[in-house]
């Protein structure tokens, strides 16, 4: 038997019984919204942060907490209005089908009745929900709900895009205020911890060593997201076990880095000149199965290689400069070293996230599309 003992944890879409770090959002929405609303005040928030900050698994979380009302979960992704929106919340909270066409007066006042039928005031959420500000008149009666159709709700809209951006001036005029919300990315140790919780749900113990949730962590880090922390942990948890090992090591962390974001790379190298493929495919070669090459080395092997290619060699200088190049791209990381008292410094250059023997069948395969 492998190391993946529960795959579900692993899996983008479950929702764990703990959200970790989390707390301070989720109070802010049961103070702001979720206690106003059962005291029969209507508010409308907006919830905003990058991608993988834990914006949906909040919301449902949330949602899975109300009891005395009903919250109805819905992404504005599947609808092309606001209208068919509400008619599928009618559907969730009334059982209530109505036929295509039916106008938007119709589809308030057929909620409105099953809202008096119930006595359940509604949480609304509104997953990916900016684009609903493009359908003005469907806003204007979302956002006006109790005015105009008497229905209690309030309405979670959630976004990746900071709110300040697309109100326009028309919702403006239309004094929304809503509560802002945002979800800031999760640091290296806050992505340590949700890691871990995961690898202690879905594998077996042990077998996901400290040293590796700490790197899982750190590579996702610059993103910030639980999401690519949580894929990264899954993929190499399977490349771990494809190779029949006990443990997650931090190679298979590079190597479940190349399937996490092969396209980046790939745009990133097609960005680069024909000399900077052939330096990166002499760090490639310089790096072997270590860990960490020097500058020496890596411009020994980009003279074989430039030979090998009867390119022009470049100078150190050039060398340099176009390390720091790769390096901005992030591409590739370095490190300046002291050699000890008057011994000077050297350069040592590591690749970031893909695993040397796949940059390499990527480089050489624009190279001899170059040349
Ligand atoms: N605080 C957290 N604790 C545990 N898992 C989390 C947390 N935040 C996010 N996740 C997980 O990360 C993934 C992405 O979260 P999601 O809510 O879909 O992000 P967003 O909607 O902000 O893009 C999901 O699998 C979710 O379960
Ligand atoms: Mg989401």
């Amino acid at each position: 038997m492998g190391i993946i003992i529960r795959p579900e944890p692993l899996d983008s879409s479950y929702i764990p019984a703990k959200l970790l770090h989390r707390e301070k959002e989720i109070g802010i929405i049961r103070d702001l919204i979720i206690t106003p609303l059962s005291m029969g005040n209507t508010t409308s928030a907006i919830l905003f942060g990058s991608p993988g900050v834990g914006k949906t698994v909040t919301c449902k979380r949330v949602a899975r907490e109300i009891q005395d009302h009903v919250a109805v979960y819905e992404n504005f992704l599947a609808f092309s209005s606001i209208k068919l929106l509400l008619q599928d919340v009618l559907l969730k909270i009334g059982r209530v089908t109505l036929p295509s066409g039916t106008s938007m007066e119709y589809v308030f006042r057929a909620l409105r009745q099953s809202q008096v039928r119930t006595g359940k005031k509604i949480l609304l959420i509104i997953d990916e929900g900016m684009n609903a500000f493009r359908d003005q008149d469907g806003i204007y009666n979302l956002l006006r709900a109790r005015e105009l159709h008497a229905l209690e709700m309030s309405i979670i809209f959630v976004s990746v895009d900071n709110p300040l951006l697309f109100m326009i001036s028309g919702i403006r005029r239309m004094q929304f205020n809503p509560v802002i919300i945002k979800f800031d990315r999760y640091s290296a140790d806050e992505l340590e911890n949700i890691i871990s919780d995961r690898a202690n749900l879905s594998l077996e113990h042990g077998s996901c060593p400290p040293e590796t949730v700490r790197f899982l962590a750190e590579t996702a880090s610059g993103s910030g997201s639980a999401r690519v922390a949580i894929e990264l942990l899954q993929k190499a948890a399977y490349l771990a076990d494809h190779r029949a090992s006990r443990t997650v090591d931090p190679d298979d962390v590079r190597a479940a880095m190349a399937f996490v974001n092969p396209y980046v790379t790939e745009s990133k190298l097609s960005e680069l000149d024909f000399h900077d493929l052939l330096l990166l495919l002499s760090v490639c070669i310089s790096l072997g199965d270590g860990t960490e090459t020097g500058i020496q080395s890596i411009k020994e092997s980009f003279e074989m290689v430039c030979e090998e290619y009867s390119t022009e060699k470049l100078g150190m200088q050039s060398i340099y400069s176009r390390l720091r190049e790769l390096e901005r791209m992030g591409l590739i990381e370095s490190r300046i070293e002291s050699q000890g008292q008057g011994m000077g410094t050297s350069k040592t250059v590591k690749l970031n996230d893909l695993p040397v023997s796949v940059l390499r069948e990527k480089i050489e395969s624009l190279i001899r599309r170059l040349s």
